[in-house]
Order: C-alpha cells, then sequence, then structure tokens
C-alpha cells in the first residue's frame, strides 16, 4: 500500500527523517510533475487522493515509502518509458559498454554504473569523431588525443588502441548512421565509491552514435571575456570529463546573449573557447591562432592550418602562424573565428563590446568552413575511414 503523505507520528526524542519524498516537496511546493510517465501520473493520483485524508502543512517533515521498490523488469519498463517519452531529443543509435562487452541499439538500455568512478569523481576522459556520408572523420587523430588524457589522467587501457579503434567503428555499423557523430569515454571503471582507484579493477571503454542529419551553419556569433577561471596547463591540455568550468563559460556566454565564453590565459593572452578553439585574421591576413601548449590542441583547428595553406598558395592569406595573441590585437584582427568538431568553424561578428572587423561574417572564416567540409566530404583516407555497414 502506498504511504499517506500526512504527518507520521513522532514519538518522543525521535526526529522525523529530514528527507521528505520527492512528491512530497512537489506538493509542498505546489508543484504537477512533468506529465510524460503514466506510472508517474499514478504516484501522483495517489499522493493528491491521501492529501485528502489529512492536510500536511506545507512545513511538515514527511516520510513514507511512496517510492516503490522495483524488480530489474519493471525498471527497464520505466527506462522505456522514459525514452519514449521524448525527454531526450536526440537520437541514440548505438552504444558500447566494456561493462557489458557488447553494443546496443536499445537507448533505454544505454546506461553506466552509477559507481563507476567517471561518474561521482570524474575520472575519465573522453572524444569525439563526426561520421559524414558514412565514414570517420579524423578518427585516428581524435583517438591519438584520447589516448594521451587517457595516459595523463592515470588510466590503464582496458584494451590496446587498435581494438578500441576496431569497436568504436563496429559501434558505428552496428547504429547504421551515417551522419552524425560518435562519442567515447575511457574511465578508470566502476569499483567502489572511493577516490582512490584501487578498488576499480578495470578499467571500462563507453562510446554512443548520435544521429544528426543536419550540418552546422556558419553564422555570425557574439563572444563574451569568460570570468570563470581557466583550468590550469595540466588539466587543459587534457580532455577529462571535468568539464563544469567549460559547462559554466558557455552558459555565462550564452546569459550574455551569446555563444560562448572566451578564456584568456595566465598571462592575459587568449586562449580558447568553452570547447572549441579561436583564430583571427589579423590586419596584414595572417592566420593566426593562439599556441596550443596551454589550451586543449583541437583537432578540427590543427587540420584548418593545413588546409588555410591553400589559401595563403593563392595568396588570400599572407601566411598562418600560432602564437601568443593579445586581447587588443584579437579585438582589433580583421577576423574572429570559433573552431572545433561541432561547430567547424563559425564566424565571431562581436566580442564583448567590439565589433570584430566589418561586423559580418568574414570571407576566411567562410572559406576555411567550406574547406572543412569539403575535406569531411572527401578528404584523403588520412583523414576519412569508410565504415563497412
Ligand atoms: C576545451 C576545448 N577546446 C577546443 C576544442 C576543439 O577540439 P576539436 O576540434 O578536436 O573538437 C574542444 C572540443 O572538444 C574543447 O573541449
Amino acid at each position: 500500500m502506498m504511504a499517506s503523505l500526512s504527518t507520521p507520528p513522532v514519538t518522543a526524542g525521535v526526529s522525523p527523517s529530514p528527507r521528505p519524498s520527492l512528491l512530497a516537496y512537489k506538493k509542498a511546493a505546489g508543484l504537477t510533475p512533468s506529465p510524460w510517465c503514466g506510472w508517474r501520473r499514478a504516484a501522483v493520483a495517489t499522493a493528491a487522493t491521501s492529501s485528502n485524508r489529512t492536510a500536511a502543512p506545507a512545513e511538515t517533515i514527511v516520510t513514507g515509502n511512496d517510492v516503490p521498490l522495483l524488480s530489474f523488469a519493471e525498471v527497464a519498463e520505466r527506462l522505456d518509458e522514459f525514452h519514449a517519452s521524448g525527454t531526450r531529443n536526440q537520437n541514440y543509435m548505438a552504444m558500447y559498454s566494456s561493462i557489458f562487452g557488447g553494443i546496443t541499439t536499445n537507448p533505454s538500455a544505454m546506461v553506466i554504473p552509477i559507481d563507476d568512478h567517471m561518474v561521482h569523481r570524474g575520472h575519465g576522459v573522453f572524444d569525439t569523431a563526426a561520421i559524414m556520408n558514412g565514414h570517420l572523420y579524423e578518427l585516428e587523430q581524435h583517438l591519438d588525443r584520447f589516448l594521451k588524457s587517457a595516459s595523463m589522467a592515470k588510466i590503464t587501457l582496458p584494451f590496446d588502441r587498435s581494438t578500441i579503434q576496431s569497436i568504436l567503428i563496429q559501434t558505428v555499423i552496428a547504429s547504421k548512421c551515417t551522419q552524425g557523430s560518435l562519442r567515447y569515454w575511457l574511465s578508470v571503471g566502476p569499483g567502489d565509491f572511493q577516490l582512490s582507484s584501487a578498488g576499480c579493477a578495470n578499467s571500462a571503454l563507453y562510446a554512443i552514435v548520435i544521429e544528426s542529419p543536419s550540418l552546422p551553419v556558419p553564422a555570425g556569433c557574439k563572444v563574451i571575456t569568460s570570468s570563470i577561471p581557466i583550468k590550469s596547463q595540466q588539466f587543459a591540455v587534457m580532455k577529462s570529463v571535468n568539464y563544469l568550468p567549460n559547462a559554466l563559460t558557455k552558459v555565462e556566454g550564452e546569459e550574455n546573449g551569446g555563444f560562448t565564453g572566451i578564456w584568456l590565459d595566465d598571462e592575459g593572452f587568449v586562449a580558447e573557447g568553452s570547447n572549441m578553439n579561436v583564430g583571427f585574421v589579423t590586419q596584414s591576413k595572417e592566420l593566426l591562432m593562439p599556441r596550443f601548449d596551454k589550451i586543449l590542441s583541437g583537432c578540427t583547428a590543427k587540420r584548418v592550418l593545413t588546409l588555410a595553406k591553400q589559401l595563403v598558395a593563392d595568396g588570400r592569406l599572407s601566411g598562418i602562424s600560432s602564437r601568443n595573441v593579445s586581447v587588443q590585437e584579437g579585438k582589433t584582427a580583421d577576423e574572429m573565428m570559433l573552431i572545433g568538431s561541432g561547430i567547424l568553424v563559425k564566424p565571431v561578428v562581436q566580442w564583448d563590446d567590439q565589433i570584430i572587423g566589418s561586423g559580418k561574417e568574414g570571407p576566411i572564416a567562410q572559406m576555411l568552413f567550406n574547406l572543412i567540409l569539403e575535406d569531411m566530404r572527401s578528404g584523403p583516407p588520412s583523414v576519412r575511414i569508410p565504415v563497412s555497414y
């Protein structure tokens, strides 16, 4: 029987549980739970009926056993309902987990253990690769960075590199996805809730394929200088799952009407964006990027540096360089752009209050966007691995 949400008897000297149920909180706050699940609706109806019996004052601490104890089959059923509710607006096509040692195409089963140290301690690393026209773009380059990050995070590989690569490709094959992204994680593994990884018997590999038919659009955007402290060099150069500073930089940028925040380094030079690198076209038509020694070495930015040589050859650029970029030089550049695998090349038309260049999307940023897109569609085998579905 579902417990009543009315005031529990308080035994002398014994305090009621200080943790009222979620339903009690929602009821006290006048909130109705989201309407998507039958079982949730049923729970709310039960709570409403119960509350008619004894009206509990809003501040009353309530306990009860209205949280059901579920069998594995019931959990699976509820996970199915959660997925069917449309709470996620993404298409998860396949997931690999070394925990179950295989691939699933059922989104409800795409879960990881809560005692995985990546979940509760952030002891994990990740990377991505785009899937374009049935090819994986720059997988080798992303894998190099992934394994380097794992080594810096002291994560022992569960498999050798070629096995990891094969698992990732097999996951894409199983997904049947020809356009989207592959995301993957290496974790120190599940085992306990300690800080030390000594109790983690095996490291874990997870991967997921997300379908996204639409391509990024090189529309101009505004950026904001981030007030969130940049990660120290040791952590900025590795792609660990500790992305709270990055997430807050993105949110801060959005809260201020921009696309993202831009970090400056410990010496005040331009560093990078929340999850993208930054490039400029100087007044002397040089393509300029901050060096990668204190920031993440972006696979897209490095590829842009290579592809941009064509623009030097045809005289549109005077040169290409990686060096310190002051805020003054950046804000007075002819063009500014964000570069990363999610956005490819995105022109920046305003940085804080400063309009960049003409205030419109710059021609070099547009050309670099087209070059990267073309490279993804028909670049050399060194950057494109065909997926044999
Ligand atoms: C902090 C940070 N900088 C730069 C980048 C751009 O890297 P990439 O071009 O490899 O996506 C990312 C992307 O994940 C990032 O998280």
